[in-house]
């Protein structure tokens, strides 16, 4: 009872960008405590070098001690003095703005999704073509489009079928949206999509979106439809299609 008057509260802090920057705040405020307590205990002075090296240690202690992945501990060790140095340089407020925008454009609710935009390249794109079913039309969608750069690729060789992409991010939604009339491009939100009506769907996300990814697949698509992954397995489904592209990354296939 309790845990479920509460589950908003676990899932706020779920992703790890929130807890990445409310551990940032916890150990500011252990740092002000450490600094009032030598001040008053021993009259030190202390640089700012000190201050942001101790503030860096404890982020890490704390984020080690929380169980944020290896790659938070150096991004929370580096911030503090990210933060400082970038405040020197006394940039225009309009600059940061400006950039907070395109970043928030971009990559919209990432801290959520744990979904970041990377493209796929022409040679992925060429296998995808090659595993899609060649003796009728279709209906395909790319879950996480992007700028729409696979869509409009397939849909240009594939003039009977019809391609969609679905993205999250306003930019690159906009951008795709405006690079061409072949594809369709929708923005939301892939998950709140039914999945029933295509007899592809591709998606090229991160392992953290595989495990959901694969009951909602299996709940929606049709028998005889093909999910495919670019570069992420989902774990324990064994795929019935694994290509290589030309960097060595893997393309998965699962047969509804
Ligand atoms: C790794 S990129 C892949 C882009 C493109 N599919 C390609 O192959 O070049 C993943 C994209 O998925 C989008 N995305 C992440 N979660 C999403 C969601 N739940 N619904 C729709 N798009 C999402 C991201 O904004 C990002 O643009």
């Amino acid at each position: 009872m309790l845990i479920k008057r509460f589950s908003w509260i676990v899932a706020l802090i779920k992703p790890p960008a929130i807890r990445a920057l409310l551990l940032q705040g916890s150990a500011l405020i252990l740092n002000v405590a450490i600094l009032l307590l030598l001040g008053r205990t021993a009259d030190m002075g202390i640089s700012l070098i000190g201050v942001l090296l101790l503030q860096a240690t404890l982020v890490v202690l704390l984020s080690y001690w929380c169980g944020l992945a290896i790659w938070w501990l150096a991004i929370q060790f580096l911030f503090p003095f990210a933060l400082i140095g970038t405040l020197a340089l006394a940039l225009p407020p309009i600059f940061f703005f400006l950039l907070f925008l395109l970043f928030l454009g971009l990559y919209w609710s990432t801290f959520r999704t744990q979904v970041p935009y990377f493209p796929s390249t022409r040679a992925t794109w060429e296998l995808v073509a090659g595993l899609l079913p060649p003796d009728k039309p279709i209906q395909f969608i790319d879950i996480g489009c992007g700028f729409g750069g696979l869509v409009l690729h397939l849909a240009a060789r594939r003039m009977e079928s019809r391609f969609f992409g679905i993205e999250i991010a306003p930019i690159p939604w906009l951008i795709s949206s405006l690079r061409g009339q072949r594809g369709q491009f929708l923005f939301g939100d892939y998950a709140k999509r039914d999945f029933g009506q295509f007899d592809v769907v591709f998606a090229f996300l991160s392992p953290v979106a595989m495990p959901d990814l694969w009951i909602k697949a299996k709940r929606e698509m049709r028998p005889g439809s093909l999910l495919l992954s670019y570069e992420f397995a989902i774990p324990d489904a064994i795929p019935d299609i694994v290509v290589n592209d030309p960097r060595n990354v893997m393309i998965y296939g699962w047969q509804l």
